[in-house]
C-alpha cells in the first residue's frame, strides 16, 4: 500500500493515550536513510529497542534488563526525510521474569484536517530481568 492510502488517524485518539505509554521521538535525518533515500530499517528497529527498553526499565523497576526477543517486525510504510518518529508501547503480557510489549512507531503529519498518525512499523519485543549474575529474575509487577 502507498503511504498516501495509509489510514490516518486525528492525533492523538482517545485509545492510544489511554492504552499505550509514549517512549520516544526522533527526527528522521539524511544519516538515517537508505540508499533508496528512505527510513533505513535497521535504524528504525534500533531506536525502536532503545525507546521500548526505556518503558521496560520504569515498568520492571530495574535498569537490570535485556531484549530476549523481537516479535515480527512489520514495516508498514515508509519513514521519510523530515518524519517526526514516535514509539508508543502497552503491555502485551507480564511473565515472572519477562515483560511483553507491543509496539507501534507512528509518524505525525500535519495536513488541512489538522494533526494526524499514521503507523509505519509494528512488532512486539520481550524484555526479561536479570540478577547481579545475569540470570533471569522475578520482577515485581505492577498488577500484584
Ligand atoms: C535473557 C537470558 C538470560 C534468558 O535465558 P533463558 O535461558 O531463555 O531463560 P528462561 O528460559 O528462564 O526464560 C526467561 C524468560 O524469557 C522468556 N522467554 C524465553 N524464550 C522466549 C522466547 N523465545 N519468546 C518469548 N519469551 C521467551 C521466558 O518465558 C521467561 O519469561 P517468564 O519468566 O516471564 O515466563 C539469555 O537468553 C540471554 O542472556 N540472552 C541474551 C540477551 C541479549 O544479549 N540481548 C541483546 C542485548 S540487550
Amino acid at each position: 500500500m502507498a503511504k498516501d492510502d495509509s489510514i490516518r488517524v486525528p492525533a492523538l485518539p482517545a485509545e492510544l493515550e489511554k492504552e499505550f505509554i509514549f517512549a520516544s521521538r526522533r527526527l528522521v535525518m539524511y544519516p538515517d536513510l537508505n540508499v533508496f533515500g528512505r527510513l533505513f530499517g535497521g535504524q528504525l528497529m534500533s531506536w525502536l529497542d532503545e525507546a521500548t527498553a526505556q518503558v521496560a526499565v520504569r515498568l520492571m523497576g530495574t535498569k537490570n534488563i535485556v531484549t530476549k526477543k523481537f516479535g515480527e517486525v512489520i514495516f508498514d510504510h515508509p519513514g521519510k526525510l523530515g518524519d517526526s518518529v514516535e514509539f508508543w508501547c502497552r503491555v502485551e503480557r507480564e511473565g515472572r521474569t519477562s515483560l511483553t510489549l507491543d509496539c507501534r512507531v507512528l509518524v505525525r503529519d500535519f495536513t488541512a484536517q489538522g494533526e494526524m498518525l499514521h503507523q509505519i512499523c509494528h512488532s512486539n519485543v520481550v524484555y526479561v530481568a536479570l540478577d547481579s549474575k545475569g540470570r533471569p529474575k522475578p520482577w515485581k509487577q505492577k498488577s500484584r
